[in-house]
């Protein structure tokens, strides 16, 4: 394995009861006045804004807030959640949502701390060098942001959707409660259940040598994902479906399960693209590109999707070649995305071949793209086109 740094500062809160309990303990200890911020009014509808308010009207600190983050959250909103802090020496950012909540959030928590423009730390290489305080409470399983350092944010102006990661933006705390996710509907559920399972791929689709226990890891991730998808599809308000998919979500991308292992990322830095122009569901469009990736770059490594098939999938190798037996483990992956009914065309969001060579030069603009095959901007065209 590569030598590596790990250090993972976020305490987590998980399972029922634990914001009645913690949440304002927690909330004293960082901040003397929150910035609440959340999404489009999932949490008023099922009851959990009452609950947070009233946690954080017993810590008795003053509480300012910016609802509205859009699903790709975009840099206005910001800017918006920025300058609040800013004007009211907020010192704690406390986010309520899904992780386009959790990543405005970690963006307006380095925003304020910073005098020049947040999207600096997205578009060029500064990172910032101080964040005030963030706290969350996550609703929906998908991004792993709950315990994680990046976030992604989509500026619409310059049709731009990047990513940005700084020790300072862990959460300090995260409380995870699987009954807020309980009305998560049934296709969001599907998008999160694709993001933390490429999530494990990405990492998984590594040429770094010696790293026998990461890869079981990811192998076990992924096989408990694939288990409990169908349970928590048919029975959404199964708790203990939840938590199984939810505490995958965390593990999926909280540097855990790939330490010191190198992840090749490409699928991710495509499917930014596409939803920079238009907007899809992240989870949707990773589970579009992923199986059109594998097919691209099977050739770099198929003793890897071999392993794939064989150990998550239960494929038997009896009497077939490396290749062969990867192709199977591509293919069951396809049946695992269609069988939870995600999509795997472009066309199911409408999405023609226009913004295609804008979107291949834009992700290469440093240079090709993925550790375990790097691709140029010709070989993301064809993924594209093939995604069609
Ligand atoms: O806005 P509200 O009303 O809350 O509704 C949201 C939103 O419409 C809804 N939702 C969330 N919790 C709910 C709920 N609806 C009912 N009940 C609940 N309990 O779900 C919709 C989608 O929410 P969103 O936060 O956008 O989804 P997700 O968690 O999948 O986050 C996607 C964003 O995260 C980025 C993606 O690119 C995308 O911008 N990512 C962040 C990562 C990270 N920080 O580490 C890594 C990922 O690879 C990903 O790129
Ligand atoms: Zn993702």
């Amino acid at each position: 394995m590569n030598s590596f740094v790990f250090a993972n500062p976020t305490r987590l809160y998980y399972g029922k009861g634990q914001i009645e309990q913690h949440l304002s303990t927690e909330v004293k200890r960082h901040g003397s006045k929150v910035l609440l911020v959340y999404g489009g009014g999932s949490i008023k509808r099922f009851g959990l804004y009452e609950k947070v308010v009233h946690a954080l009207s017993e810590a008795g600190i003053p509480v300012f807030e910016l609802a509205g983050v859009e699903p790709n959250p975009r840099i206005t909103t910001v800017h918006a959640g920025v300058a609040l802090c800013k004007e009211h020496g907020i010192d704690l950012v406390l986010a309520v949502g899904g992780g386009s909540v959790l990543d405005a959030a970690k963006a307006i928590a380095a925003g304020a701390c910073y005098d020049g423009d947040v999207w600096d730390f997205y578009a060029t290489r500064r990172r910032p060098e101080a964040a005030i305080a963030l706290g969350t409470i996550l609703t929906h399983a998908a991004t792993g942001s709950e315990m994680n350092s990046g976030g992604v944010i989509t500026n619409w102006e310059t049709q731009e959707k990047l990513s940005s990661s700084s020790p300072f933006t862990f959460p300090r705390f995260s409380f995870c409660d699987p009954e807020n996710t309980y009305s998560v509907g049934r296709e969001q559920t599907v998008y999160g259940i694709v993001d933390m399972f490429s999530h494990v791929l990405e990492g998984y689709f590594s040429q770094t040598s010696g790293t026998p226990l990461q890869e079981r890891l990811c192998e076990a991730v992924m096989q408990t994902i694939v288990e409990w998808a169908d349970v928590v599809l048919e029975h959404p308000d199964d708790y203990a479906a939840r938590e199984a998919i939810m505490y995958c979500g965390t593990m999926a991308l909280n540097g855990m399960i790939t330490m010191g292992m190198q992840g090749d990322w490409a699928t991710h830095g495509i499917e930014h693209e596409v939803s920079a122009y238009y907007d899809i569901p992240h989870g949707g469009g990773l589970a579009i590109l992923f199986p059109h990736w594998m097919d691209a770059v099977i050739d770099a490594g198929p003793a890897r999707f071999a392993q794939l098939a064989e150990r998550v999938f239960h494929i038997a190798p009896d009497g077939k070649t490396e290749r062969q037996l990867g192709e199977e483990g591509i293919a069951a992956v396809r049946a695992f995305l269609a069988r939870i009914g995600a999509p795997d065309r472009l066309d199911h969001y409408q999405i023609d071949a226009q913004h295609f060579a804008d979107m291949a030069r834009h992700v290469t603009r440093g240079g090709p793209i993925g550790k375990f095959k790097p691709l140029d901007a010709e070989a993301v065209l064809a993924i594209l086109h093939a995604s069609l």
